[in-house]
């Protein structure tokens, strides 16, 4: 077998990117370990950024997103209960769409579907090699069978714990990581949302998030310790929880249900560099996690794919190498720019035992901060809704 580019991960930067290649011509082949069935069934965050919409249009898989997707002209942030709104519509003229990725990711699996390009799910013992030499190639086993899948780029979009990050020496790569010491437990629940703007609240027992799938769907979650187990939590144990960090009259005019889903995710900042090593190029969450806090985690796997394909086009259609030679420097800015604000938002909104009173003192002086500052507020909606 042979391809041009060779996709790890089958996740949303590797149907994206391989989407992006097909429009223009270029051959890939997307190796993925799991079942679609399994992709589809890991439930992630859903704020979609102007930039992802654009390139979801651009790509010809919108058309779903505009029919089902909401559109949000602001969040709502909350401390100990007291209530600020952040309309990007008024401070800055621009909004967000809430469209889960399970969708974006059925979506962009449909289209492949229809056009037969190839993907390979559940391949087992997917390696790479000679990424820094002249014959590049994957290698992997399906049903039993050995293959080997000969190409000119190797694109690494198998994420945290994928393996071609694994695969690059240990002195070619610097990671900067921060684990925090909690996580969120997440609840989905067939009832509609309990505000039409999603809460981020902070409150003294933790930091809660009010999130919604659609009209009659709903995603909450609580702040956790990062080891607890899910198992700890009844469906009621979670509602008296999350009722007990919101606002009286929003706990009040919450709306439960029994869970259909319910997990803890951990949270967690890391950044590699570089993200080009020869003919190995790494994108999204294999070259970076940001904490969910700032609804970035998507965004930036798409701008991360964006750049990339660019990149490979121009490579391969126009045998310029400007593009490749500069991806990895363009694309590391945007995201330490996505990592300072998930990092604040993070650090607002959740409780860190170690900074005690102090701490949570100048978490209530930042919020303040917030809402006497419209420059703050304009700023934080800028890096919410599309960093530049
Ligand atoms: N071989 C083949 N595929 C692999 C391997 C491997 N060794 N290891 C992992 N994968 C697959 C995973 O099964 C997964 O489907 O790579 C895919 C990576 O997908 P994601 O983890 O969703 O990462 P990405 O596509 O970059 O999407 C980024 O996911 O975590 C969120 O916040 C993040 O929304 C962002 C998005
Ligand atoms: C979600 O709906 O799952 C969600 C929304 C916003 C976030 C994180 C998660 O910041």
């Amino acid at each position: 077998m042979r391809t041009q580019v060779a996709i790890i991960g089958g996740g949303p930067s590797g149907l994206m990117l391989g989407r992006l290649l097909e429009q223009a011509g270029v051959d890939a082949v997307i190796i993925e370990r799991k079942s679609p069935d399994y992709v589809l069934g890991r439930i992630r965050a859903g704020v979609l950024e102007q930039g992802t919409i654009d390139l979801l249009d651009a790509a010809g898989v919108g058309a779903r997103m505009h029919e089902e997707g909401l559109i949000h002209t602001g969040v709502d942030l909350a401390f100990d209960g007291e209530m600020l709104n952040i309309n990007f519509d008024k401070l800055i003229g621009k909004h967000v769409m809430v469209y889960g990725q399970t969708e974006v990711t059925r979506d962009l699996m449909a289209a492949r579907q229809r056009t037969g390009s190839k993907t390979i799910y559940e391949a087992d013992d997917v390696a790479i090699h000679d990424f820094d030499g002249a014959r590049p190639r994957v290698t992997f086993t399906k049903d039993g069978v050995s293959h080997m899948l000969e190409c000119d780029v190797i694109a690494g979009c198998d994420g945290y714990h994928g393996v071609c990050r694994a695969s690059v020496p240990e002195n070619a790569v610097t990671t900067f990581e921060r684990v925090y010491p909690f996580g969120w437990l997440g609840v989905l629940v067939e009832q509609p949302p309990v505000a039409e703007e999603l809460i981020y609240a902070h409150h003294a027992r933790g930091f809660a998030l009010c999130s919604m799938r659609s009209n009659t769907r709903s995603r909450y979650y609580v702040q956790v310790p990062g080891d607890e187990d899910v198992k700890n939590w009844s469906d009621e144990r979670f509602w008296d929880e999350l009722r007990a960090r919101l606002n009286p009259a929003i706990a009040e005019a919450l709306k439960t249900g029994p869970s259909i889903e319910k997990s803890v995710a951990p949270l967690r900042s890391f950044v590699a560099e570089p993200l080009r090593f020869g003919s190995l190029f790494l994108a999204g969450d294999a070259a970076h996690i940001v904490p969910p806090t700032g609804a970035k985690g998507l965004n930036l796997a798409m701008s991360d794919v964006k750049a990339l394909a660019e990149a490979l086009i121009e490579r391969f259609l126009e045998g310029s190498a400007a593009g490749v030679d500069s991806y990895s420097p363009t694309v590391l800015q945007r995201i330490w720019k996505a990592e300072r604000f998930s990092w604040w938002m993070t650090s607002l909104l959740h409780t860190f035992p170690e900074t005690g009173n102090f701490g949570r003192r100048i978490q209530r002086a930042e919020f303040d901060y917030l809402g006497g500052s419209v420059a703050a507020q304009q700023s934080l909606a800028e890096n919410y809704v599309g960093l530049p």
